[in-house]
Order: structure tokens, then sequence, then C-alpha cells
């Protein structure tokens, strides 16, 4: 190499190097780097202690990742010195860190019965490895939830609206329930999203979300929160998320902050056309029950009416008359709507909790939670609502013709 070459990577990368500009972008930047440089010994240790701010490792912090844990705690109202969020690389890693933050061994946690199938199998398969002992109960079932807790309860854990089901939680008794025994209430807000319920205005102690779905919005991020109402608490999550690893990446927080500046469009989107699409389903030969929280015949509606502001949300399952063959007529036949096990998307996807999210569990035990083969979960999305009655309306009829 010439002796008069000069190395660019002297020029340097950081901030110190980019050009000077009176103006500011009017979108957040994003900072990949992973390691933060400080003038010296005393400038880390300023920062270490708290007593100066500033970003020294990725995985301990970066920007990005400040920007969507303060855009997701304004909405959850985690903010104001009432606790704050912390974001995490996945939905699982929120409930995940949730659970380290709280139990040890020898604590027992009460859960919803009808939780995400994922979540369930933490509670099954990892948490009593641990020493932590487990009790599912029904969550429709306030008082049955309530008996479950325990002296050494240390956390309860629900999920508002049950996924694939869409029962709706018997969140008041169990509120009170939980704060009379002095068990933490977490709650799993990703399928209701901040627009159907804020769990801390009813007084739960720790919120979580997968940004995944709803909030990310587009099916290319996979990324979660957990958010504690209890500054020490949310300082323990804090420390769990980053000394577990479950720090996400600067360009993941990046596209889910753009993703929740049409949060409330989408919302508003999806849930009108759901809520034409139940009465649809409802109306078509070959369906035999429509499940949605916003329709009269639901199990729930009252409850719903009443916690989630007469909202009925963005999911609708029905059930199919027919098995396996009569589902995967009507899987081919949706040829536009995507068959994929997520929810929250743009465009609408359809789900067989059967055969996906629930298929961990025995026969028996679907039939018990009402998810039959013929079972199909809608995430309905923001498209044109003539164009999705319509094919949904074609391939109900195709499944039919076995
Ligand atoms: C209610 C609920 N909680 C948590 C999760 C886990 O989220 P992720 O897939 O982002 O890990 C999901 C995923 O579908 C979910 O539906």
């Amino acid at each position: 190499m010439s002796k008069d070459h000069r190395s660019v990577v002297r020029r340097g990368s950081g901030s110190g190097r980019l050009p000077k500009t009176g103006s500011r972008p009017v979108v957040t930047p994003i900072w990949p780097s992973v390691v933060y440089a400080s003038a010296d010994a005393d400038a880390l240790d300023a920062q270490y202690e708290g007593r100066a701010e500033g970003y020294t490792y990725g995985r301990e912090g970066h920007p990005n990742w400040t920007v969507l844990a303060e855009k997701l705690d304004w909405m959850e109202g985690a903010e104001g010195g009432a606790g704050a969020g912390v974001v995490t690389a996945s939905g699982m890693a929120a409930v995940a860190a949730v659970c380290q933050a709280v139990l040890r061994e020898g604590d027992h946690l009460v859960a919803g019965n009808q939780l995400y199938g994922r979540t369930l199998r933490l509670l099954r398969d990892e948490l009593p490895r641990m020493g932590i002992e487990v009790t599912l109960a029904d969550p429709t079932d306030g008082k049955a939830f309530a008996a479950a807790i325990r002296p050494e309860t240390r956390l309860a854990l629900v999920e508002v609206v049950s996924n694939p089901t869409l029962r709706v939680a018997d969140m008041e008794v169990i509120g009170a329930a939980c704060r009379a025994a002095g068990v933490p209430l977490a709650v799993d807000n990703t399928f209701t999203t901040p627009r159907l319920y804020q769990p801390f205005r009813h007084g739960a102690d720790f919120v979580i979300h997968s940004v995944t779905k709803m909030l990310g919005g587009h099916s290319d991020v996979t990324l979660g929160y957990a958010a504690a109402c209890d500054p020490e608490i949310a300082g323990r999550l804090y420390d769990v998320v980053v000394t577990w690893g479950m720090t996400p990446s600067p360009f993941d927080c990046w596209l889910a902050e753009r993703g929740l500046n049409s949060f409330d469009l989408r919302f508003d989107r999806a849930q009108a056309n759901a809520a034409v699409l139940a009465d649809h389903l409802a109306g078509q030969p070959g369906v035999e029950a429509v499940l949605y929280p916003g329709r009269p015949d639901h199990p729930d509606h009252n409850r719903a009416a009443g916690l989630l502001g007469g909202q009925g949300g963005t999911m609708v399952s029905f059930r199919l008359a027919g098995g396996r063959a009569t589902v995967n007529r009507f899987l081919r036949a949706a040829e536009h709507i995507p068959f994929a096990p997520t929810l929250g998307d743009v465009a609408t996807t359809l789900s067989h909790p059967a055969s996906s999210s629930h298929r961990g569990l025995t026969e028996e035990g679907r039939t018990a939670l009402g998810i039959t083969e013929g079972f199909i979960r809608v995430s309905v999305g923001i498209e044109e609502i003539g164009m999705l009655k319509d094919e949904l309306a074609a391939a109900i009829a195709a499944s039919q013709q076995g």
C-alpha cells in the first residue's frame, strides 16, 4: 500500500464528523451504532452512575430504543413518574422479562387459562423448571380466578381479550382481588391495544405488548414492550432486559416507531371493517357461529361494552361447519388473504388455531376452549370492505362443496 494512502477509517463515523446543518430532520434518524465513545473515564463513570446522560453500549441502550419506549409509555400512560416501559426483542421477551423481574424459586403465579400459546408454554415448561408454581384459572370468571390466589402468589397474568375465542376477562373482579391480596397484576394488552383498554388506568402493575402485532402493524418487525408502574420495578425490568440480552435492534425500533404514526388510523379502519365483517360472516351458510365482542350474541358482550367502551376490536373468529378438509378448501379458496400465524397487519390474515397457536393442546383441551377443527380466526386489516366480504363469502361457499 502506498504511504500516501489516506485510510478512510481515520475520518471516523461519529456525530462529530456529520455534516453541519442548521435545520433538523423531521423523521427520527436511525442510530445503528453498537458503541458510543465517551470523552474520558470520568465521563463514563458519570454516565454509569446516572450523573450524566449518554449511551455506552447498544445492548444497554440506544437512541431508537429510548424514542420508541417513550412513545409507547405515552400511549399506555406509563410516563410522568408512574414508572416506565422497556422495549424488548419480541413480545415473548416482554412476558419473560416481567416474570424474571418478579418471580423467584418457591413463588406462585396465577394466570389466565386462555393465554397466547407460547406464553402458556413458558408457564408450563420454563417457570416450573425454575421452581415457580403456576395455576391456570378462567379469567372470564373473576371469582374462580381470585380463588386461585394463594399466600405465596407473587404475580397474576391475564390477557383482556383471549386468543382465539375473544372472551373478555373479568378485569374489575380480578384487579380488586389482586389489590386485596397484594399481588401485582400483569396485563398483556396486545389484543386490546391502548385504544380498547388502558391497564394502568384500571390499576394494573405491569403492561405487556407484542409490538409485532397491531402497534407495529406491518409484519416487518418482531418486538415487545413491558412496563411497570412502580419506578423501582421499572428499573428492575430494565436490568432483566439488558442482562438477559433481550434488547432490540435500532432498525426494528425505528420501523415500529414509524408504524405507530398510523396506529390510530389503522385501528379505526380495521375495527370498522371487523364490525361489518362479523355481521356478514354470521349470515353465510356454512358458518356455525361468529365470535365478536361487539355482537350482542357474544357471551361477554355486556362486559365488553363496559370494559372496552362499546368497541369490538379488530379480531373476528368463526366456526365453519366441517373438519380439516373443509378448512383446507376455505383457506385455498381465500387466495388473496394470507393464511399466516400472526395478527395486527395492515392486511387481513387468517389463522387456524388447531394447527398453529393451539396445536400444543390436546383435542380435548381445545374442545374445552371451543376451538374446533373448523375454527378460523380473522385478523381484520384495512382493505376496502367490499372486497373482503366478497372474498370470504366465496371462500366459505367453496369450503362447503366437498
Ligand atoms: C397476546 C400475545 N402476547 C404475546 C405474544 C408474543 O409476541 P411475539 O410473537 O412478538 O414474541 C403474542 C404473539 O402472537 C400474542 O398474541
